[in-house]
């Protein structure tokens, strides 16, 4: 039997209860969702890539089918390799419409890959995690808005003595 597997891709610095909705249904949907850390520019963010895998991994380890993997590169060549069906990503606005639109027929075009869109719970309609970063730099509470794992982490690594 085929498999029919997808994939979450992202930067994920970092996953957001928004991410986590999206994943969630898309494990009831699909066979297998590989989580993607996309690792080209990972190196701007605020947690490193082995951190946003880890805080993955934790916030995801009750999803059986579920996994978390990284990626550099073009998205469809790891696709490829992976045998994947599918790029499913989540719409929080129509504002995020133009763009996931231009990657998506891009995508297609690269390598037949279709994308697959969820529309975002309302409640996280307006959540992204450079805002969480932002709100949480400045001393607000996001607890609501993140796992618990990743409210941990964001104070731990604040509380960290800067650079200056
Ligand atoms: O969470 P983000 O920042 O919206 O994630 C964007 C991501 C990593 C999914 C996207 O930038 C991506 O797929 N990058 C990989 C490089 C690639 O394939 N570029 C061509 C897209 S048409």
């Amino acid at each position: 039997m085929r498999v029919h597997r997808v994939v979450c891709p992202g930067s994920f610095d970092p996953v957001t209860n928004g991410h986590l909705d999206i994943i969630s249904r898309a494990a009831r949907l699909h066979d297998e969702v590989l989580v993607v850390v996309g690792a080209n520019r990972a190196k701007h963010g605020m947690f490193t890539v082995a951190e946003r895998v880890a805080l993955l991994e934790e916030v995801t380890k009750d999803l059986p089918n579920v996994s978390v993997d990284t990626f550099r590169g073009l998205l469809v060549e790891y696709c490829r390799a992976r045998g994947v069906s599918a790029i499913v990503k989540g719409l929080r606005a129509v504002s995020d419409f133009e763009y996931e639109m231009e990657m998506a027929q891009m995508n297609y075009r690269l390598a037949e890959v279709e994308t697959l869109f969820m529309t975002a719970n309302p409640l996280y309609s307006f959540l992204r995690s450079s805002l969480v970063r932002e709100i949480a730099a400045y001393g607000g509470n996001v607890s609501s808005l993140v796992p618990a794992p990743v409210d941990a982490q964001l104070r731990a690594k604040l509380a960290e003595p800067g650079p200056g």
